[in-house]
């Protein structure tokens, strides 16, 4: 996700701001820019590429003092990483300059108001209708302006402003995306968190959602959009800067699950309508000339593709077939100019999937993509593509990004069932329990201390078999990987029903089982694979729904989710699974962030 960082204060220099920026390095980023007022002038320096470009750009500006300024890292979401595109955006006058974190949902509708009021536009971005929106409001008092302004914005958003008629002041608003207040002797500070601040200050001030704040100097009001002042608890927080990073929590891995329910909120953002889906990147699809969908994928992102394939088997009579991409790329596959092509591909870097869709074009098929990175190599050779929005993932390990990729999966899979007119009310329960996911999340992320315990207790196996039926299949097949990626424990993942074919060969005491057993329409034929394992004293650990006695009787150790539709079972299990690989490579001593062997983005082959 983006970067904001923001100074007021008489005492601080161009270069002071450049080098907290850089603090918020470890958030990935396309652009970099940076908005300052210096004797009642704006400033603007931005450009694509890293901080260090926009070093060179800025030469002995570095040098300069500054009353006021604000810099941004930005992770493009909407609009491709350039120059133009970075942030800062400014207004019509040249006055205003504003950086955001988020998405602005209603940009285009503000977008063509705006342009009929004779602004003009420079950029592609969202962002820059909130500056033009200030520059309509403002009268004079800028923190009116930027009231009214944000009042009239859905969506999410985390912005810092500053205007030339107001040198000594920055002013900041936040709904859905973070943004901290760091306090000084004689200056005040704002950041996206407190990593760049931490060598000011240790005084904070955590925004909430609805407020605007009027930073000048070391005085820092605080309003909510009706305009009532508010006061907020000033913390203190003594972290490394280290420790900032990563929220204070010990590895990425772990914040980045954490980050599970606001990654729903972002990857759901903008495609729902009145309760309906509405995924506006699907407008240019003409499903009338589709007859089937092939998927193509790697790793973490294949095992959402293959719930994919469940679903949209289930719900609809589209023909639909995944491939693992390194297989698909090598063989005669049959794809025509009737095949809807998607690439689901985090990194959208990935060599096999990349190499799979141009396969495809050549043989005439349109190409879709759901990649978490803007201007990616798979992303730009697609026809149509959905973006994750869930901001960079740092540790090696697909989490978030995972957790993403199925939540929009089953957007576009109920996207596919209205628009071939069979929606239903089981689909609607669907959607409903999607919109709760968030929330549902919350409540499993709050087993970490018991997956912990669980953890403790089977860390010293060498083995797992992790087993599910239908979607159940899906959490055995991430699980499975997710264990044996950060961990090294060696662990397969059959489906319940092939154990009887061979592997249920390899159990005994020490050859632990993790059952995926939803109360769904296959509990009982899970039951008899439970009691198959049991024979052959495997221990069994068991991830069901809701208080399930029989379960806890029948296996060694329960975890337990709230009740969902079946076809959520894989989301909602999504941080168990991740939660329980994080904690077991953890007490092993290995860095679950950096797993031996393994890139972050398998761009070779
Ligand atoms: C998952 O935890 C791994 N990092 C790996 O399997 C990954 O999912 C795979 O390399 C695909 O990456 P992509 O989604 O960037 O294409």
């Amino acid at each position: 996700m983006c970067g904001i960082v923001g100074f007021v204060g008489k005492n601080f220099k161009v270069k002071d701001v450049v080098d907290s920026l850089k603090r918020l390095e470890y958030r990935g980023y396309d652009s970099a820019g940076i908005a300052y007022i210096r004797n009642g002038e704006l400033h603007v320096f931005k450009s694509v590429g890293k901080i260090d470009e926009l070093r060179n750009l800025l030469g002995e500006n570095l040098e300069s003092d500054l009353n006021s300024g604000i810099a941004h890292t930005r992770w493009a979401t909407h609009g491709a990483p350039n120059d133009m595109n970075a942030h800062p955006h400014t207004d019509c006058t040249g006055k205003v300059a504003i950086v955001h974190n988020g998405i602005i949902e209603n940009f285009r509708e503000l977008k063509a108001l705006l342009e009929g009021l004779g602004h003009v536009f420079k950029s592609d971005t969202d962002t820059e209708v909130i500056a033009h929106l200030i520059e309509e409001e403002y009268r004079g008092n800028l923190l009116e302006a930027v009231l009214k302004a944000v009042r009239r914005l859905d969506g999410a958003y985390a912005i810092g402003v500053v205007h030339s008629d107001h040198p000594d002041v920055v002013v900041a608003a936040r709904r859905g995306s973070p943004l901290v207040i760091g306090i000084g002797s004689d200056f005040s500070l704002l950041a996206s968190d407190i990593t760049p601040m931490l060598r000011y200050t240790k005084k904070f001030i955590f925004l909430e959602d609805g407020d605007i704040a009027l930073l000048k100097g070391d005085e820092v009001q605080i309003f909510r959009t009706d305009g009532e002042s508010v006061r907020r608890a000033t913390r203190e927080i003594d972290w490394s800067e280290s420790a900032a990073e990563k929220g204070g929590y010990k590895h990425f891995m772990i914040k980045e699950i954490m980050e599970g329910p606001q990654t729903l909120v972002s990857a759901m953002t903008g495609r729902m309508k009145d309760g309906i889906v509405s995924i506006p990147e699907l407008e240019e699809l003409k499903l009338s000339n589709v007859s089937r969908i092939n998927v193509v994928a790697c790793g973490t992102s294949y095992h959402a593709a293959v719930f994919f394939k469940y679903f949209v088997e289930q719900h609809t009579d589209i023909d639909i077939s995944v491939e693992v991409a390194s297989e698909f790329r090598y063989r005669r596959p049959h794809v025509d100019n009737k095949t809807l092509t998607l690439a689901i591909s985090q990194s959208g870097e990935t060599a096999d999937t990349l190499e799979s869709i141009r396969l495809a074009k050549r043989l005439g098929s349109e190409i879709m993509s759901i990649t978490n990175v803007v201007g990616s190599t798979i992303t730009r050779e697609s026809d149509i593509s959905i973006m994750m929005n869930s901001g960079p993932e740092i540790g090696v390990a697909a989490t978030k990004t995972y957790v993403a990729q199925l939540a929009i999966l089953t957007l576009l899979g109920l996207q596919l069932v209205k628009e071939k007119g069979s929606w239903s009310g089981r689909h609607k329960r669907i959607l409903d329990n999607l919109i709760r996911m968030p929330e549902l999340f919350e409540n499993v992320l709050s087993l970490n201390d018991q997956i912990r315990d669980l953890a403790t207790k089977y860390k010293d196996f060498n083995h797992f078999m992790y087993i599910g039926r239908s979607y159940g299949y899906v959490t055995a097949l991430e699980g499975a990987l997710k264990l044996k990626e950060i961990s090294y424990i060696h662990a397969e993942s059959y489906p319940a029903g092939e154990l009887k074919h061979g592997p249920i060969a390899l159990l005994d005491p020490q050859f632990p089982v993790f059952a995926v057993v939803p109360s769904d329409s296959l509990y009982l034929k899970m039951k008899s694979n439970l009691i198959e394992c049991k024979a052959r004293n495997a221990r069994i650990v068991a991830l069901g729904t809701g208080d399930n006695e029989e379960l806890k009787n029948l296996t060694d150790d329960f975890i337990s989710v709230p009740r969902v539709v079946d076809e959520l079972y894989p989301l909602i299990m999504a941080p168990v699974i991740q939660l329980f690989a994080y904690h077991v490579a953890d007490l092993k001593g290995y860095d679950p962030d950096k797993p031996r062997n393994l890139a972050k983005s398998v761009t070779v082959e």
